[in-house]
């Protein structure tokens, strides 16, 4: 993935620059001073993931069911998870939490140390809506901010992404907005009411918040991916920069009175490897330079956007085909 996406942004690097590079910053007797386990920049979730590849943790979705065996295991757990939501929300009425925990609709990704759940989340998926409901999410009081909710809820995106089901909503209690803000979660919720009003329950009190998942992304990878990117970046600008000898002197026209020159008469930039904008594809949208010009087109254009925007009286069909934005 790190190699595909250097090669789209930066053509010309070779693929054995781009390994050499990586090798380099992956070996750490290559690196000055490696970077400590945990700095200061660590994710959130950086400590959490150590321990679950240690195996001190586990993530399992279990959940009740009625017409399939359920392991004495499964009914434990469900019982040590509804204890942690009900001590977490006190708000939500015990049974309330009993009756959804044991639903057979609804599912429950676990979070095991010591073979007790010490945190969850209890989710029903409405698959043919494509979007899952989170109901309770918590983690035991002693082990809270320590990244086991980060990692709890990117163990269900991944879980989620691997079921095609690409939306999230939930109703945050007022003291949790924050932590599902920094899980990717808005209240401007991308999914149409029509599609979840209905199906999901209403809390008083609470925020609706809403994520959408983008399937190419591995949740639980994401942190060191995009730290693994940076560290690439920042050493292929290094090489760049020690392959270039010349040093120009600093702009002086600025002090002369000048607001702005054209980035390509900066001494030395095409050299440094500036390549100017991108020129637009042929296949893009916006109308050209010479049709925004074109008075006739301009009157076509506006006509088919007062169509689009529902006017009735306007007949789209006496547009020009030929100045039509496709
Ligand atoms: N308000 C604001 N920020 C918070 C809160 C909060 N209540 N809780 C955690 N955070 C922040 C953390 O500081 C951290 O931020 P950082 O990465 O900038 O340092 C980030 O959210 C994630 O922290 P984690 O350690 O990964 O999360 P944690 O393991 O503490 O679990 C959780 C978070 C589940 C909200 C936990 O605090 C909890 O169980 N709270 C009590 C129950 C609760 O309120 N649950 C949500 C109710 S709404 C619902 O269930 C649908």
């Amino acid at each position: 993935m790190i190699n595909k996406r250097i090669k789209i942004e930066t053509e010309d690097l070779g693929e054995e620059t781009v390994a050499e590079v990586v090798a380099t910053i992956t070996d750490p007797r290559k690196m000055i001073g490696p970077e400590v386990l945990f700095s200061e920049n660590a994710a959130r979730d950086e400590a959490a993931k150590l321990e679950e590849r240690k195996g001190n943790i586990e993530f399992h979705v279990i959940g009740n069911s009625l017409t399939q065996k359920v392991s004495k295991q499964t009914m434990l757990w469900l019982i040590g998870l509804q204890n942690v939501f009900s001590h977490q929300l006190p708000r939500m009425p015990k049974d309330y939490i009993t009756r959804l925990v044991f639903d057979p609709k609804h599912c429950t990704l676990a979070l095991i140390k010591e073979n007790r759940p010490i945190g969850g989340i209890c989710f029903r998926m409405f698959a043919a809506q494509g979007f899952t409901e989170i109901v309770f999410c918590a983690v035991t009081s002693n082990e809270q901010v320590k990244g086991y909710g980060t990692h709890m809820m990117n163990h269900l995106k991944d879980y989620h992404v691997k079921n095609n089901v690409l939306h999230f909503l939930t109703f945050a209690d007022e003291f949790a907005i924050g932590y599902f803000k920094k899980q990717g979660f808005s209240k401007d919720i991308q999914l149409s009411r029509s599609v979840y009003q209905g199906y999901i329950k209403d809390y008083e009190g609470a925020t609706l918040m809403g994520c959408e998942l983008n399937p190419n992304i591995v949740y639980t990878e994401f942190t060191a991916v995009i730290r693994r990117q940076k560290e690439i970046i920042k050493k292929l600008i290094e090489r760049k920069q020690s392959e270039i000898r010349k040093v120009h002197p600093g702009l002086t026209c600025f002090r002369d009175g000048v607001r702005e020159i054209p980035i390509e008469s900066i001494p030395g930039i095409r050299e440094a490897g500036w390549k100017g904008p991108a020129t637009p594809s042929r296949s893009s949208r916006s109308p050209t330079h010479e049709q925004q010009q074109d008075p006739e087109c301009l009157h076509s254009m506006l006509k088919t956007l007062l169509c689009n925007v529902g006017q009735e009286s306007c007949c789209c069909l006496a547009v020009s085909s030929s100045c039509r934005p496709k």
